[in-house]
């Protein structure tokens, strides 16, 4: 089937959705252990019903006062982590920021500064499957897909990538969660926008037409585009047998740890190892998977965006990579068309690119296939990842328009 042809048939009649069911979010009982996770224990209640108890009464609060246009131009000048809150801004939301900007009581600083020679020796990779890995699956997550795309961010996805990639960057900063770092910042405005999508959602009628039907952004779904980030990148390396000592992976997983805390994941449903995470990733991630209208819709505006930097030229290149990277099976789900020459052709030149980067092979040997894809992954990464713009991330007060 050609990609065209594939792409009506999911655009026909409600995409395969209507082959899924209702998008609710019924399923087997909860069975991850909360002794795999950074709390240790936990009173065991099932994620899919609990969302940010602290984070949605504020912002829902803030709606029906009409307060969060005001509170969003203050905290535009909240950049920094060490920096001082503005002033102006309302008791509970100062109380509420207070709160939750504080680093989790199980931070290890000594993993967050291995995080250097990580980044140092494995940064490409890392940042290449936040974008290629990373960011084309999460069409691929129905639940997900549909709330972005009927939020008010889905009508401007370059905004929304912009914005995206902003929390990516500050993440991969050395200084992350130091006070001259901005991924505290950032986490901290991310849930308050969760919580304002939490309320504002369920208003769509769009949305609801969707099947979606429960609260979106529940802690469940904050595993699920957990997993589509660190794990996917840990799976990826390792099923290319990239090296990473152990002391490195320990700490890429305690960057995101703390980033699941202080984007208002509960420590009881945070992965303690990378096998508790891979447990659980098998019991919400992987079988939530599919394709959705919208999923595809929002693949092709970010394959046109991505592929725009050289006039579209390097779009048949792209689509066989991140098929590789992602699999046959994402690929069809998000709709992206078989490519006839580049497929074969990535698929027998992604061992090289890997062996070229990893320096295991002499350079005069390595073939020009390889060094192709890393020009041309370079180029996506710079526009999935962004270039720091100053940018900021701002409660939405509407839905997409309908
Ligand atoms: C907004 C990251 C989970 C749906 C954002 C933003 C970031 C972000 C950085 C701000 C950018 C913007 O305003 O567009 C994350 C991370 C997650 C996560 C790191 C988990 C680890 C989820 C989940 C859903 C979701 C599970 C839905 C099921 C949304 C929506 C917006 C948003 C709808 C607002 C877009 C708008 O303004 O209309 N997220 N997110 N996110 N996120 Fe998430």
């Amino acid at each position: 089937m050609d990609g065209l042809s594939r792409r009506n048939v999911l655009l026909a009649g409600g995409g395969a959705l209507g082959a899924f069911g209702a998008l609710g979010v019924a399923g087997p009982a909860w069975a991850w252990s909360a002794s795999g996770s950074v709390a240790g224990s936990g009173a065991g209640a099932d994620p899919r019903w609990v969302w940010d108890e602290e984070a949605d009464p504020l912002v829902a609060s803030l709606l029906e006062r009409g307060d969060v246009p005001k509170v969003n131009k203050l905290l535009r000048t909240w950049t920094r982590n060490g920096q001082a809150l503005p002033d102006g801004l309302p008791p509970d939301v100062r109380g509420f920021i207070e709160k939750a900007r504080r680093l989790p009581p199980w931070t290890d600083r000594s993993k967050l500064d291995t995080m250097v020679e990580v980044t140092r020796a494995k940064g490409f990779w890392i940042n290449t499957l936040y974008g290629v890995a990373s960011g084309l699956m999460s069409p691929a997550i129905p639940r997900e897909a549909i709330a972005v795309y009927y939020s008010k961010g889905g009508a401007d996805m370059k905004d929304r990538i912009a914005k995206t990639s902003l929390l990516g960057a500050d993440i991969t900063q050395l200084n992350a969660y130091e006070p001259e770092g901005r991924m505290i910042v950032s986490s901290v405005k991310t849930r308050l926008v969760h919580a304002a999508v939490r309320h504002l959602l369920p208003q769509s009628p769009q949305w609801a037409q969707s099947g979606s039907g429960q609260i979106p952004i529940s802690q469940n779904e904050m595993m699920v585009t957990w997993h589509s980030l660190p794990t996917t990148v840990m799976r990826k390396i390792r099923d290319w047998k990239i090296t990473m000592a152990p002391a490195h992976s320990d700490a890429f997983l305690h960057l995101w740890q703390i980033a699941g805390h202080m984007l208002g994941i509960r420590d009881e449903y945070i992965p303690a190892t990378w096998a508790a995470a891979e447990t659980q990733a098998q019991q919400v991630l992987d079988p939530v998977m599919g394709p959705t209208r919208e999923g595809v819709e929002l693949t092709e505006l970010i394959m046109k965006i991505v592929s725009d930097v050289d006039g579209g030229l390097s779009r048949p290149l792209l689509n066989a990579l991140i098929r590789y990277v992602n699999g046959d099976e994402v690929a069809g789900w998000i709709g992206l068309p078989r490519e006839p020459f580049w497929d074969p052709v990535v698929r027998d030149g992604f061992p090289r690119f890997v062996a070229l980067r990893e320096k295991l092979v002499p350079l005069p040997l390595v073939p020009r296939i390889a060094w192709t894809i890393d020009e041309i992954l370079r180029k996506a990464t710079l526009v999935l990842l962004g270039s720091g713009r100053p940018i900021s991330i701002e409660m939405p007060t509407a839905n997409r328009p309908s």
